[in-house]
């Protein structure tokens, strides 16, 4: 654990390990999260010994719908040992501190993540009383160092790191396992393989902190500049809302199969992730994580892609639309 500007932080390899040190360490129990949360999560909390529970998403903020998160805890308040609240697509935006309250409220011991992994890295202190603020450098992040990630720590759990093996190869089958799924809607059966990594970075904190907010500064200039492409040359109708789009630029469309199509034809790329994973993993329907996952398209603004493919992306759009 670190100290930095009266924080606690920890800092692992990946930030799924950060919450399977902490979950491992509150035990047995139901956690609540999305239903379109990234699988890697969920596969995570069974691997510490827990289960996931998942509740669907609501439209607007496609953020997990609150009076179906707090009705659900009302239940069997004792059920649960914690929620991971994901700002999807990284928007930091919503004022999560009352929904907090009233989590805490239920039941004081529920450990609350504030999981912002697609969001802006910060060292900042967090706004809200979350348990845990989570940040990811790993693939495909803002910050993208491949690896690495940290956690603001509000001093509610103790912070072992258990020690694990791991084993690149289990994580390559771990991903195909999700790949398969995904596609033929199957459920998951998490291996217990070593597919986790928690070794300790090879790097100290202070030169890891320097690294990626270099990264950051580079990749928000960088999408600054691809997604003024886009908000130039798309109709506002199919743009969600700004606070969405640091992550990826994303559309809102009738047929995304079709644009994704036509891109890939002329090698250009993007994508339709968070797919709902509640029923891979569970017998959940998510009937709004399902009908916002067949509307939306992510277009890459990383360093990826050029400016020259944002504006050859944005024309093919406007093509299929
Ligand atoms: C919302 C969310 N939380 C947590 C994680 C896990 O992050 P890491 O890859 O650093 O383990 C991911 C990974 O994609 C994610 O999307």
């Amino acid at each position: 654990m670190i100290k930095m500007d009266s924080q606690t932080i920890v800092y692992e390899q990946r930030a799924s390990y950060i919450l399977f040190n902490i979950f491992k360490e509150l035990g047995k129990g139901e956690v609540l999260m999305p239903a379109n949360i990234c699988p890697i999560v969920p596969a995570t909390i069974i691997k510490a010994g827990a289960t996931p529970e998942f509740i669907d998403i609501d439209l607007k903020h496609l953020t997990m719908e609150q009076d179906q998160l707090l009705e659900t805890l009302q239940k069997d308040p004792q059920k649960y040992t914690g929620v991971i609240w994901v700002r999807t697509y990284g928007n930091n935006q919503e004022n999560i501190v009352p929904l907090i309250e009233k989590v805490k409220s239920i039941n004081k011991n529920l450990f609350f993540v504030d999981d912002q992994c697609l969001s802006v890295p910060s060292f900042e202190k967090p706004t809200t009383k979350a348990d845990l603020t989570l940040y990811s450098t790993g693939y495909s992040k803002i910050a993208e160092l491949d690896w690495g990630g940290y956690g603001i720590l509000n001093g509610k759990v103790d912070y072992n790191r258990v020690l694990i093996d791991f084993d690149e190869t289990k994580h390559d089958e771990l991903q195909n396992i999700f790949r398969e799924a995904i596609n033929h809607s199957t459920k998951i059966n998490v291996p217990k393989t070593d597919w986790l990594n928690g070794q300790k970075p090879a790097v100290s904190f202070e030169e890891y902190r320097e690294m990626l907010m270099l990264k950051t500064e580079a990749a928000l200039s960088h999408k600054k500049i691809i997604n003024e492409i886009y908000d130039e040359l798309l109709p506002n109708e199919i743009k969600l809302a700004d606070s969405f789009q640091n992550w990826r630029f994303n559309i809102k469309v009738q047929q995304p199969a079709r644009i994704l199509a036509a891109l890939f034809e002329q090698d250009l790329f993007a994508s339709n992730h968070y797919a709902p994973v509640a029923n891979l993993f569970s017998d959940t329907e998510a009937p709004n994580a399902s009908k916002f996952h067949s509307q939306v398209v992510n277009l890459f603004n990383d360093f990826r892609y050029s400016p020259d493919m944002a504006e050859k992306t944005a024309k093919i759009i406007l093509k299929n639309l």
